[in-house]
């Protein structure tokens, strides 16, 4: 074969070439171990001796020629190659990205923090009680005894005879007292449980209890102590007004209604055209209840609340059914990202 020929062959297969890969190959088809140009070198013992140094001239020359040519053409195929690799790495900077959702706290759980971190701001500090609790501790030891009216108040879940699901934080008040000696100072947020389902109660809700024991504690502390909650957690032009009530723990015993933030105490129907909205139960902690704790209520006196925590969160957002804060559907609490 005219190594002409040769020349010409290879460098039409090479310029065809569209990528580094396949001109690659073309190069091994010519200048490989079993290339053709190879192959003209390896028939050289069958030329003649004399026309052998002309003809290994000749091919020499070929492969060089070959060999620059794939050299030229490999340069530009890469360079070709890396523009089309950044090209389509353009970075285009008006797409929209890509969302990631945002998870926001549950609303029992932000009035929660913000209780604590309120009343932590007058010096409570918090002590949580356990969910299983005994009758000792739910009932008896807070002034109601197994005959007691109140315990119909309050459907409760019994495990056995002894032991059953708290129905009150109030439970945690005897914990902290038979473990500590006044001055006390505490807040208890837990979950209660009682046989009770509607719109506005639910078999498990959160309460949040305080209690205050020192010397001289009368129910001018707790009114005032209550008008700052009320200011804090609702507006600042929220007052409060005490009703009497009945508690077996407390006495005297009060209800507390703060007046509705959404008329103002006009009246609307949120408020039941009252202008008030009763937000917990409060006292003066009962003397029996005291004694039961070998605390002398001769020498020291309290006071102690305990409110729902789905009840503020309901009337802070506008909740009208509990059951929304159970059900956890997303759309629902992603609205609460204050
Ligand atoms: N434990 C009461 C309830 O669940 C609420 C309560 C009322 C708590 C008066 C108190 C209190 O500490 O003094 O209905």
């Amino acid at each position: 074969m005219d190594d002409f020929d040769l020349l010409q062959e290879a460098t039409q297969e090479a310029e065809a070439a569209e990528d580094s890969r396949a001109l690659y190959e073309v190069k091994m088809k010519f200048l490989g171990r079993t290339g053709k140009v190879t192959a003209l070198l390896k028939g050289m013992k069958e030329i003649a001796q004399e026309s052998r140094p002309a003809f290994g001239k000749k091919v020499n020359a070929l492969r060089e020629a070959l060999e620059e040519k794939f050299a030229s053409l490999e340069e530009k195929i890469k360079q070709r190659e890396l523009e089309k690799k950044l090209a389509g790495e353009n970075i285009d900077v008006t797409m929209p990205g890509r969302h990631t959702k945002q998870g926001a706290l549950h609303p029992v759980t932000r009035v929660k923090d913000r209780l604590i971190d309120l009343f932590s701001g007058m010096g409570f500090e918090v002590f949580e009680g356990p969910e299983i609790e005994s009758e000792y501790y739910n009932f008896t030891a807070l002034n109601t005894p197994a005959d007691h009216p109140a315990r119909d108040m309050q459907d409760t879940f019994y495990l056995t005879e002894e032991f059953l699901l708290r129905t009150q934080t109030s439970a945690g008040q005897i914990r902290v007292m038979e473990q500590k000696k006044p001055p006390i100072k505490i807040l208890s947020p837990g979950r209660v449980f009682r046989s009770d389902d509607d719109a506005t109660h639910s078999p498990m809700f959160h309460q949040m209890e305080g209690l205050v024991v020192d010397k001289h504690i009368t129910l001018c502390d707790l009114q005032g102590m209550l008008d700052e909650f009320a200011k804090k957690m609702f507006s600042e032009t929220s007052k409060t007004r005490l009703r009497p009530s009945y508690f077996p723990f407390t006495e005297p015993s009060v209800e507390v209604d703060v007046s509705c933030a959404a008329c103002g105490g006009k009246g609307c129907s949120l408020c039941k055209g009252t202008g008030w909205i009763e937000v917990l139960g409060a006292g003066m902690v009962n003397r029996r209840v005291l004694e039961n704790c070998g605390v002398d209520p001769d020498e020291y006196s309290g006071f102690a609340f305990g409110m729902g925590i789905e009840r503020i969160a309901m009337l802070k957002y506008g909740i009208n059914n509990i059951k929304l804060l159970t059900e956890n559907d997303t759309r629902f609490l992603e609205q609460f990202k204050d």
